[in-house]
């Protein structure tokens, strides 16, 4: 990185994109809470500033959790408080009307419907389509040689988990295949003025109207007939277009994420010495893997946060209005934390399950076990159908001298495609 990098801009600079990694440790010397000279936010490194954040929701809003903290606020803030202010202009928010931006009772009433919807038995029996579904799949490319993970396997994997887990019709499981695939970026980089296309959202939305209203007239033993049907803890009915939103939402949110956090973790099985044969050799290894990439190359890079009160994270005060990027990635790298050793792959790095990369405290990933859950499913058929994976040397170079393209995304950290190179099981 040559320019200045306080002149770097982390929303939209393409050599951050590349590596992300750089520009964190490079901001990293200015402290666990910095000012950014680019935009009017903080950015907040270090490990414990990042947890403190999240672990206070009753400071920090999550409104601009999915509109970013690259945009000026859409009003003045007022005084020490400003919570009736931000719920003023919610609808002047992206994602204003999703589970991840909300605060306070409308959150924690979400959260209890969402705890309905991953409950161990049924993610038991999703796993049984998860395990056809990745066999299929698999075997077809296998016998091929070679395939593009991201596109190929991966996106359309996630999608068809999630259809089948919510209960989304068989007949209609393509159409949205095809939309998720045409692959709008979340956070795009190239069009900060609009950074979050939300037209899939919107598509899906008008289906998950159609399918609760079906289940609400006529339920049956699927996840959408469960939330079709579910009360708030305090016994009352959720609104259609609150149900609408979070079905839309739970859809959607594990698209991507999950599907990147693949293709990240089979870059590190391939080209980590030794690694792919040792997880062929002890597959109770496989969770471990997955830990250690989310931590070092999670597919979420940050959060955001908004200060509805005067408040302060570690020794920086913290006013009312102040937006804060919850830089996720350097958090899982800070080595107050990790250790001098932070930058490096360790299967079995001590204390992995504190990572934040699926975020922490009231907001923390609801489809964590689901992420888990796809991404283990998929190493273990990939190991179980062929004998050796390379990433292709001739569409991304040789092992040392890699070249991969990331999705232009400030929230995503993945890689637009990964070629595969297949050596079937003899
Ligand atoms: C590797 C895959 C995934 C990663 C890295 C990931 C990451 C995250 C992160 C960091 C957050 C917290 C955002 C915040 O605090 O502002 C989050 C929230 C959320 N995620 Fe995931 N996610 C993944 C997969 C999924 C899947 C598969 C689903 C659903 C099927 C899902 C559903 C959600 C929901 C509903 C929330 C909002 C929770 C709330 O606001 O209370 N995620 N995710």
């Amino acid at each position: 990185m040559n320019q200045a990098i306080k002149e770097r801009d982390y929303f939209t600079d393409h050599d951050v994109l590349l590596d992300p990694y750089a520009y964190f440790e490079e901001m990293r010397p200015r402290g666990p809470v910095c000012q950014l000279e680019t935009h009017d936010c903080l950015l907040v490194t270090g490990f414990d500033e990042c947890v403190e954040v999240l672990r206070n929701p009753t400071d920090f809003s999550s409104l601009n959790s999915l509109a970013s903290s690259a945009f000026p606020l859409p009003f003045t803030p007022e005084g020490s408080d400003i919570s009736a202010q931000l719920e003023q202009n919610r609808d002047k928010y992206i994602g204003g009307d999703m589970v991840v931006t909300y605060d306070d009772t409308r959150h924690t009433n979400i959260r209890a419907l969402i705890s309905l919807m991953f409950t161990p038995s049924r993610l038991k029996a999703n796993e049984a389509f998860m395990r056809e579904y990745a066999e299929k799949m698999v075997s077809d490319v296998v016998a091929r040689g070679r395939c593009e993970l991201v596109h190929e396997i991966a996106t359309p994997y996630v999608t068809m988990v999630i259809a089948d887990l919510m209960g989304v019709p068989a007949e209609d499981r393509s159409v949205f295949e095809e939309k998720i695939a045409e692959g709008q970026t979340v956070g795009s980089i190239d069009d900060p003025d609009s950074p979050t296309d939300m037209s899939a959202v919107l598509f899906i939305a008008e289906y998950m109207g159609r399918y609760l209203q079906e289940r609400a007239a006529k339920p049956g033993a699927d996840l959408l007939s469960e939330l079709a049907t579910a009360s708030y803890p305090d016994g009352t009915k959720p609104d259609l277009i609150e149900l609408i939103s979070l079905a839309t939402f739970m859809f959607a949110a594990g698209q991507d994420t999950s599907a990147k956090l693949l293709a990240n973790a089979m870059r590190y099985v391939v080209d980590e010495p030794g690694l792919q044969q040792q997880l062929r050799e002890d597959r109770k290894l496989i969770p471990f893997l997955l830990e250690e990439v989310l931590r070092l190359e999670g597919s979420s890079k940050a959060t955001h946060r908004l200060a509805r009160r005067d408040t302060t994270i570690g020794d920086t005060k913290v006013p009312a209005g102040t937006q804060v990027i919850v830089a996720l990635a350097a958090a899982n790298r800070d080595p107050r934390r990790w250790g001098e050793d932070a930058n490096e792959f360790k299967l079995k790095r001590p204390g992995i399950k504190q990572h934040i990369g699926f975020g922490r405290g009231s907001h923390t990933c609801a489809g964590a076990p689901l992420a888990r859950a796809e991404v283990a499913t998929m190493f273990n058929t990939f190991f179980d159908r062929t004998d050796n994976i390379e990433i292709s040397a001739s569409h991304h170079g040789a092992k040392g001298a890699r070249r991969y393209e990331f999705e232009p995304s400030f929230i995503i950290r993945g890689m637009d495609n990964l070629h595969l190179e297949l050596q079937a099981k003899n």
